[in-house]
């Protein structure tokens, strides 16, 4: 999908990696919805890159539906939908506050699921759309301390693959992207847990995986919405492990539905 001149709804827009999306998706000339919740921060990122903010707790179960009621009335039903707000899960399932745990849920997976539902319609109507998820190598491979946050990201990744399959003809694309280590705050949180720290630095160590640069990272997954591709695995010296993890699935598939691709 062609994003200059496009709508495109950007969730999580003020984090490390939203905030690089937000300025490349204006840079190249998108008519862009920002949301999250923290209003100040949206309105300062909304002055500098021209963005439509709308304020939105999307772990509530009405978010999807009034954030896409409000997107609509500043630049009409959105073209692209990039579903990148999402909390980290850190620490040992026991040790997990409940709410938190139903947020991060609600969050990294239901509200992406919901606002797709939502916008499909007008998107098959229309022809035109694309879908974007941003996933996560902690849904590819379990990282200590991770399961429930991967497990977020493994639905997302699973249900985009699903709605693939579904969209096959109708003109609406989907990008999944699974990203490694971002140099970023959520990440810092992460390396709190000395398990999970352990694995990342071992990784780090057998070069099998580095930080990402944020702004880098947002370029090339907008290059890839760009082009259509339906997969951004990064870094690149980690892609042959998520492609790896895949292919037995796709295998699978073939074997139980008979479906290919
Ligand atoms: N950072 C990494 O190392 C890494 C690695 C792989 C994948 N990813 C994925 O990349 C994406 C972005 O990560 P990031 O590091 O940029 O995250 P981040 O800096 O923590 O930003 C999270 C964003 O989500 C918003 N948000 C949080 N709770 C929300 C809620 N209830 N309703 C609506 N918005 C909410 C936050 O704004 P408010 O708090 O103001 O709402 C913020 O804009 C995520 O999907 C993450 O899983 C990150």
């Amino acid at each position: 999908m062609r994003l200059h001149g496009a709508h495109v709804l950007l969730t999580g827009a003020t984090g490390t990696i939203g905030t690089r999306l937000a300025e490349g998706l204006a840079a190249r000339g998108a008519r862009v919805t920002v949301t999250a919740r923290g209003r100040d921060a949206l309105d300062a990122l909304a002055a500098r890159t021209g963005a439509h903010p709308v304020v939105a707790d999307l772990a509530t179960p009405g978010g999807p539906a009034e954030l896409l009621a409000a997107s609509a009335s500043a630049h009409g039903p959105p073209d692209v939908l990039v579903h990148n707000a999402a909390v980290e899960l850190v620490g040992r399932l026991d040790d997990l506050d409940a709410s938190a745990l139903a947020d991060a849920v609600a969050l990294n997976l239901r509200a992406p699921l919901e606002l797709t539902r939502l916008a499909l319609p007008g998107m098959r109507a229309r022809r035109r759309g694309h879908l974007v998820w941003v996933s996560s190598l902690a849904g590819v491979a379990t990282f200590p301390g991770l399961g429930p946050y991967g497990a977020t990201k493994a639905g997302l990744t699973r249900a985009a693959a699903g709605l693939r399959l579904e969209l096959r003809g109708s003109g609406i694309g989907t990008t999944v992207a699974e990203l490694g280590p971002v140099d970023s705050s959520m990440m810092d949180r992460a390396r709190r847990h000395a398990p999970a720290e352990a694995a990342f630095a071992r990784a780090r160590r057998l070069r099998v995986l580095r930080d990402l640069d944020p702004a880098a990272t947002a370029e090339a997954l907008l290059d890839a919405v760009d082009a259509g591709r339906p997969h951004v695995r990064l870094p690149r010296r980690a892609a042959p492990f998520a492609a790896l993890a895949a292919a037995p699935g796709l295998a699978v598939r073939l074997a139980l539905t008979g479906i290919r691709g």
